[in-house]
């Protein structure tokens, strides 16, 4: 089969080649899936690029990635399932992820047949393009994970979405208009209409208004592009709002090459016992949960995920350069 493979860590226009190599073999618990759409978001950046370099002993691989084919979801056909596979049979249409646990290492989905477990699979609702559930897998599971318990929506709550015309922020701004929240999207100039077709209530331009010197309160802050202070944010919080971080290193521009946002990350966990502000997502839902959940989310059309271009394999260069750069408004997807 046509798969992109990564020889070590690097610029992705460097360090990826497409070949042909050995189609995945299955477990038993697991499902070879034909591909017809992937995502490229932040994590495949991360682990293409091999920073921050923590993610090389977290299970990406040391020297060189361990698994050689990128990408962590993926929307395709059923080809064959493992002996113990009882949910999906050959010829259904799913979506999910290919990973079984966290996104920091390369999970074989840019690539003609990926193998995924059942347990992080659904079955993709009809009317749903294969593109558009791709672009729902991994950002739609790290949004819905992290709108829970403490966090979790509520019908005529304010809520704020820092960073909301990116992969994550897109679905968390949908998800919360569909819980009947009052959302306030935040990203910068070129995607406010985006924030708007999305279902924000309002649109703020990070770059000509700092909205936590203004007058309006929030009972949700939910901080994807992780720009925010905490401190900033209790001024505007009300007394039982919540203020949720998701570690963004925007593609290198952070600067923080070797933990990336792991410190801010832990620094908050640790202060979350006695904070009643912070929210953190520390016991994560099951991937089968989740994709139920987006499975509902998008056969309902709650959740429409916009995919602003589409790549061949061969492009998958350009495809990551255009999400670092971040001008594309929408998700970017490979097509194998
Ligand atoms: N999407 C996924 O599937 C996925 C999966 C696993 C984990 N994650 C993690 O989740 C985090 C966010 O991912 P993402 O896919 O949502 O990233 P993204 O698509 O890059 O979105 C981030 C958004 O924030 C905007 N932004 C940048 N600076 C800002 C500021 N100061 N104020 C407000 N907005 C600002 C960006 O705009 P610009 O164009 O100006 O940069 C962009 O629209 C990443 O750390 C990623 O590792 C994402």
């Amino acid at each position: 089969m046509k798969a992109v493979v990564q020889s070590r860590y690097g610029p992705p226009g460097e360090v990826l080649q497409v070949r042909e190599i050995e189609k995945p073999t299955i477990r038993e618990d697991e499902v070879l899936v034909r591909v017809r759409a992937a995502s490229v978001h932040a994590d495949v950046w991360h682990v293409v690029t091999g920073q921050p370099y923590v993610l090389r002993i977290m299970g990406a691989g040391i020297f060189s990635p361990g698994r050689r084919v990128p990408g962590t979801d993926l929307a395709g056909t059923v080809e064959a399932v493992g002996v113990k596979v009882s949910r999906v049979k050959p010829g259904d249409a799913v979506f999910g992820e290919s990973q079984r646990g966290m996104q920091w290492k390369n999970g074989g989905t840019f690539a003609e047949y990926a193998a995924a477990p059942e347990s992080a699979l659904a079955l993709k609702p009809a009317g749903v393009t294969f593109e558009q559930a791709a672009a729902a897998a991994t950002a739609g599971y790290v949004a819905l994970t992290n709108l829970r318990g403490k966090a979790a929506v509520r019908a005529g709550q304010d809520v704020l979405i820092n960073g909301a015309a990116g992969g994550v922020g897109a679905i968390a701004v949908q998800f919360a208009s569909a819980q009947g929240a009052k959302v306030t999207g935040v990203d910068r100039t070129e995607k406010l209409e985006l924030m708007r077709a999305l279902g924000a209530d309002r649109v703020i331009d990070h770059t000509k208004e700092d909205f936590t010197a203004g007058d309006e309160r929030y009972d949700l802050i939910f901080d994807v592009a992780s720009t925010l202070s905490l401190s900033r944010c209790k001024r505007v919080l009300r007394p039982e709002g919540v203020y949720v971080f998701i570690g963004h290193d925007h593609y290198g521009r952070a600067g923080r090459r070797v933990l990336g946002s792991i410190p801010r990350a832990f620094g908050l966990m640790f202060r979350a016992p006695f904070d009643r502000h912070i929210a953190m997502a520390i016991a994560t839902p099951k991937k089968q949960e989740v994709m139920a959940e987006l499975a509902e989310l998008l056969a309902t059309g709650k959740l429409r995920p916009v995919v602003a271009r589409t790549f061949p394999l061969e492009s998958v260069g350009e495809a990551i350069r255009d999400l670092q750069e971040g001008r594309v408004p929408g998700r970017i997807i490979l097509t194998p």
